[in-house]
């Protein structure tokens, strides 16, 4: 991976986007100071500190977009939760790609496709994670939130941390952009917290209701509703 530090940015996903061509495959854009960092659905990612994570990878795979490519954030989220791991943590994974642990959010991914004229110029993995975040900042946040220091009982080194998740970020990352979501399926699954449980899902402006019942191999959320009618749903977020 090449590692590209900004001292200050507004967002490391916006940076990422307006200087792509720059940048060659596998590059992480980071900073410890992201002054208006943005989240999925249009909401916003609040700055944490500058003992946290704001980081953004550009992949470019190929020139053109596949279906796998909507998996990498799965991807980067089963890796996110081997890292916490290495911490002592057990952390759940929250359809698609959100990671919590003692059911607080801990991290968040953001995925965008920079597409010119048909061409792919790249994918970019946005992810911000808790690492050492004050607790008057936590309860600000709109929904429980948690930070690997207050999980852990200790100051996590955010540079140590980094290099962890980027190692086992490349570790299959090859294989993964060739095979799909199968390879690591049973890994996500274990980690979920989501099924067999009464979920809403939001599919942007429409709500489903159902029982979870299972992750296809495309990494699909499967919800049964109350007339047993099964939705496949490839996209959405769980409220
Ligand atoms: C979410 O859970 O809504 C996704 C949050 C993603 C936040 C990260 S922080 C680094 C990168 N730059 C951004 O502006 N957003 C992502």
């Amino acid at each position: 991976m090449n590692l590209f530090y900004l001292e200050e940015t507004d967002s490391t996903n916006k940076y990422a986007k307006e200087h792509i061509n720059e940048f060659p495959d596998k590059t992480v854009i980071y900073t410890y100071n992201q002054t208006a960092g943005r989240g999925r659905l249009d909401r916003k990612w609040s700055y944490a500190g500058e003992d946290n994570i704001y980081a953004s990878i550009i992949l470019k795979p190929s020139d053109k977009m596949q279906e796998i490519y909507s998996n990498l954030t799965q991807y980067l989220c089963v890796t996110l939760a081997q890292t916490f791991e290495e911490y002592g943590v057990v952390p759940k994974i929250k359809w698609p790609n959100d990671i919590l642990i003692n059911s607080k959010k801990i991290s968040g991914i953001l995925a965008e496709g920079v597409i010119n004229a048909g061409i792919l110029e790249g994918l970019i993995l946005g992810v911000g994670i808790n690492l050492n975040t004050k607790k008057e900042i936590l309860d600000k946040i709109d929904k429980p939130a948690t930070s690997l220091d207050i999980e852990t009982g200790h100051f996590i080194d955010k540079e140590k941390f980094l290099t962890k998740l980027l190692d086992k970020f490349c570790l299959l990352y090859d294989r993964f952009i060739e095979e799909g979501f199968l390879i690591i399926r049973d890994d996500y699954i274990r980690r979920a917290e989501f099924l067999n449980r009464e979920i809403t899902v939001k599919v942007f402006d429409k709500e489903i209701c159902g029982i979870a019942k299972d992750v296809t191999n495309t990494g699909a959320l499967v919800l049964e509703d109350k007339n047993q009618i099964k939705h496949v749903l490839l996209m959405g977020d769980i409220l």
